[in-house]
């Protein structure tokens, strides 16, 4: 159980183990973070006399055991791996990293085709299962699925043993399709949209622009139509991209399943950032399915939340609607908030949505909810908060680069969110890194 308290942190970081034992490895592999091995030659024998109880010995033994691994990393058979300059040479710097994040975009894209393929769904209805039968269960060839299934058990999404593949746990919990906290239709999105943005990432780097008249105007890469508005229309690049994702049933609920299932997998450690028991009314602006709503819910019975969203969202809001009493606490307003009169709330929220734009339609939002919101009321940003340098964390740089090529918006530090509420008379700003995906910025209206 600790470990996957522990799990969340190792995610983006190079996680190197100290130990060669397949069982470990197996349990990390299956947990999430991607690892090295540099089995470290640390004799493990520490004097257990100096230790009342087992505890503080096996700690100092796993710390000793970890420092040995590290400078072996540097090291090999006690000398320094350097050249005559003292640079670092392949020995003691090995290319291990760069090859990795070659390899990134074949690790993305075999993914993204095992969910295209609903494989989990199909090892979730029977397993373990051959590769032989998975493949006449996705129609689809034997060779290849093998391929396929091997690399899914080399990222620790199934296990592969002689009676065949069946998902891992991870697997189970995020890429049914149908699961309670599914990224399936997440996946899906990077498939469709994301990855034919990003094929044209040097263009957008050279021309600083959205790129979706390459990505998806071009016949056949995708069912999703992207629809160039003149320019000086006033309309963003977010604007045509969600109209564009709206116009098709099917489109607009994908996308509306991946934003909840992003959102529910982070919503409890955002609602619990804050002590948000003084509010007693909160509105959700571009709340969506409302999957944060009904865990602020859940978490303060005495909130009222209102989610505010297009007409089109809001129309099939009622298809994620959650069993439970905190159901009774959450209503849904049809609405655009850059025309529409905001519900009356003591608490706004924001969540993904200051991100989508560039600071002059942030502020002409943020000039709305100012007005609308009383003094002593509190606006809550739900964001990936950039490090103040921008430099990381890493999940967070990347989808900042997500949100430029798709919209030119962009994710901030916390010091451009103060400076952005500052100017609309919001004070007090904080923010709690939550630790999962999401982070959260609480201010208060002066
Ligand atoms: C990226 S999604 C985030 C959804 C949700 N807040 C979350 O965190 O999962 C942005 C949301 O803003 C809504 N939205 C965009 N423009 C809007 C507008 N002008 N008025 C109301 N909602 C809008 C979209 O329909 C969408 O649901």
């Amino acid at each position: 159980m600790g470990l996957f308290r522990v799990i969340p942190k190792l995610l983006h970081n190079r996680v190197v183990m100290a130990g060669a034992a397949p069982r470990h490895q197996h349990i990390l592999r299956n947990a999430g973070p991607r690892f090295t091995v540099v089995p470290s030659r640390f004799q493990e024998n520490l004097s257990k006399a100096s230790s009342p109880t087992p505890f503080p010995w096996s700690m100092e033994t796993a710390k000793q055991k970890a420092l040995e691994g590290v400078r072996s990393m540097h090291q090999k058979h006690g000398k320094a791996v350097e050249d005559a300059d003292g640079n670092p040479t392949v020995q003691s710097l090995p290319p291990t990293v760069i090859l990795e994040l070659i390899d990134g975009f074949k690790v993305s894209k075999a993914l993204f085709t095992a969910c295209k393929m609903k494989v989990f769904d199909v090892l979730r209805d029977e397993a373990p299962l051959s590769a032989a039968d998975v493949a006449r269960k996705i129609d689809a060839s034997e060779g290849g699925t093998g391929q396929l299934l091997d690399v899914c058990a080399a990222l620790g999404l199934l296990d592969k043993t002689e009676g065949g593949y069946s998902n891992t746990p991870l697997a189970t919990l995020y890429l049914l399709s149908d699961g309670e906290c599914s990224l399936h239709s997440y996946v899906m999105i990077h498939e469709e949209v994301i990855w034919p943005f990003f094929s044209y990432l040097d263009f957008a780097v050279q021309e600083g622009t959205v790129q979706g008249q390459r990505a998806l105007g071009t016949a056949g890469r995708t069912t999703i139509r992207y629809h160039p508005v003149p320019e000086g229309s006033g309309h963003s690049g977010e604007d045509q991209y969600q109209e564009s994702f709206y116009q098709n049933r099917e489109k607009k609920l994908q996308f509306m399943r991946a934003m909840h299932g992003h959102t529910k997998v982070a919503a409890r450690q955002v609602s619990t950032a804050f002590d948000l028991s003084g509010f007693t009314s909160a509105c959700d602006l571009g709340g969506s399915t409302g999957a944060l709503a009904y865990e602020l819910a859940r978490q303060c019975p005495g909130l009222k939340v209102t989610v505010f969203d297009l007409p089109e969202v809001i129309e099939d809001a009622v298809c994620f609607q959650p069993h439970g009493p905190q159901t009774g606490q959450v209503s849904f307003v049809p609405g655009d908030f850059f025309r529409d009169t905001l519900p009356e709330a003591d608490l706004y929220i924001l969540g993904k949505v200051l991100h989508n734009w560039p600071d002059d339609k942030a502020h002409q939002l943020l000039s709305r909810i100012s007005r609308s919101c009383k003094p002593g009321g509190g606006l809550l940003v739900v964001e990936m908060l950039l490090d103040e340098d921008k430099a990381g964390p890493l999940p967070a740089v990347l989808m900042s680069l997500n949100m430029t090529v798709l919209f030119q918006g962009r994710e901030r530090s916390l010091s451009e969110y103060r400076s952005l509420l500052q100017a609309h008379g919001f004070t007090d700003v904080r923010a709690v890194r939550t630790g999962t995906i999401l982070d959260a910025v609480l201010a208060t209206r002066a």
